[in-house]
């Protein structure tokens, strides 16, 4: 990424600085949040977006729920900061890492509930940036981990955007695209559109086209096609929840395109980090999938595609099932066939 998709500016009294990511590719500008309210408001319209950025977003947004508790008092404080993430946590439902983040930061908060309040707003400042740089690791290790499943000539799919503007600045999928073209090999990505919202014509291949790499955009109905004609050797996604069995959600079509992959003996790839694994659900069905506003569909970017009044079913995310997933890229390593023992064997019993 030519820009750190998020970051936290100044001391405790600061703010947070962002890429609108809705405005891209035509517009590369920042947006600054001040309060809840605000950051609330920039993770629910996807101005950051992608389950890493979103829990990066949730971790400052409590600085800046924080910031803004005038009280002495460590009690009321602890309980407003409560209110915060709670508050936080209505954004958006689907992606885990929100609430891991969320719960990190409150956990940081009561393990110092014996300092002062002023002390624990820097902790919490502390530990948020803290979760940003882990991050970037995280991502390049992600990269490492899974540079060698592309291999020389290969073509690649990918659905949605993993790339750096999803985490901290350097991504999952795409991380593990960027770190086989640093080892030398070449390649060609396609990436789909992924409708509605066009993160993958908007966002990939913007990022891919930065990083240099040879990268072709497709319609998402096209992917079958792409695949029936041999240009494609690996697929490779994201993930915004992988329950404890490998049950992965992921944008609204990765779950077609893994029945694609399939049926086309094209092995299908998730990267994630280990705080987008929810071990407390058991399969996929118990993920909670977002439901989006029906303009996205019938009026999406301001033009209108559809009558108006039409019923719309707008889910934003679907479950990939594990059995469909070939391999499971994360920072620990790569979890081959994954199944609730070979995800626990490195992973171990706790998700983080
Ligand atoms: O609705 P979005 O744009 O937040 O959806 C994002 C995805 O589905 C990504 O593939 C996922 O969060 C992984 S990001 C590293």
């Amino acid at each position: 990424m030519p820009l750190p998709t998020i970051e936290w500016e100044g001391d405790i009294t600061g703010r947070i600085r962002l890429i609108d990511q809705t405005l891209l590719p035509t517009e590369l500008k920042f947006v600054y949040c001040d309060d809840i309210k605000s950051i609330w408001h920039a993770i629910k319209t996807l101005m950051v977006r992608g389950a890493p950025a979103i829990g990066i977003a949730g971790a400052m947004g409590v600085v800046l729920g924080a910031k803004n508790i005038h009280t002495n008092d460590t009690t009321t404080f602890l309980k407003e900061l409560r209110h915060v993430t709670e508050y936080l946590g209505s954004s958006r439902p689907t992606a885990v890492n929100l609430f891991w983040g969320l719960a990190r930061m409150e956990r940081v908060a009561l393990e110092n509930k014996d300092k002062p309040v002023k002390e624990i707003k820097e902790i919490l400042l502390l530990e948020a940036t803290k979760i940003q740089e882990e991050d970037k690791a995280i991502c390049r290790q992600i990269g490492e981990h899974g540079a060698g499943l592309i291999k020389e000539g290969d073509g690649v799919l990918t659905h949605c955007n993993a790339g750096g503007l999803a985490t901290a600045d350097y991504g999952t999928a795409l991380a593990v695209i960027f770190k086989a073209k640093e080892h030398g090999r070449h390649f060609k990505v396609f990436a789909d559109e992924t409708r509605p919202l066009l993160q993958g014509a908007r966002l990939t291949v913007w990022e891919l086209m930065h990083a240099d790499i040879d990268a072709t955009l497709i319609c998402d109905s096209m992917a079958a096609h792409v695949m029936k004609l041999g240009k494609i050797q690996c697929v490779i996604v994201g993930a915004d929840r992988i329950a404890a069995n490998g049950d992965t959600a992921n944008k609204i079509g990765t779950y077609g395109v893994s029945i694609l992959a399939k049926e086309h003996n094209i092995p299908f790839y998730v990267a994630a980090p280990v705080s987008t694994f929810d071990l407390t659900i058991k399969s996929g069905e118990d993920i909670p999938i977002e439901e989006r506003s029906p303009e996205e569909v019938t009026c999406g970017f301001g033009k209108r595609t559809a009558p108006e009044g039409v019923k719309v079913f707008n889910p934003a995310f679907d479950v990939t099932p594990a059995k469909n997933i070939a391999a499971i890229i994360t920072e620990r390593g790569v979890i081959h066939k994954p199944s609730h023992k070979n995800i626990q064997s490195v992973l171990g019993n706790h998700g983080s």
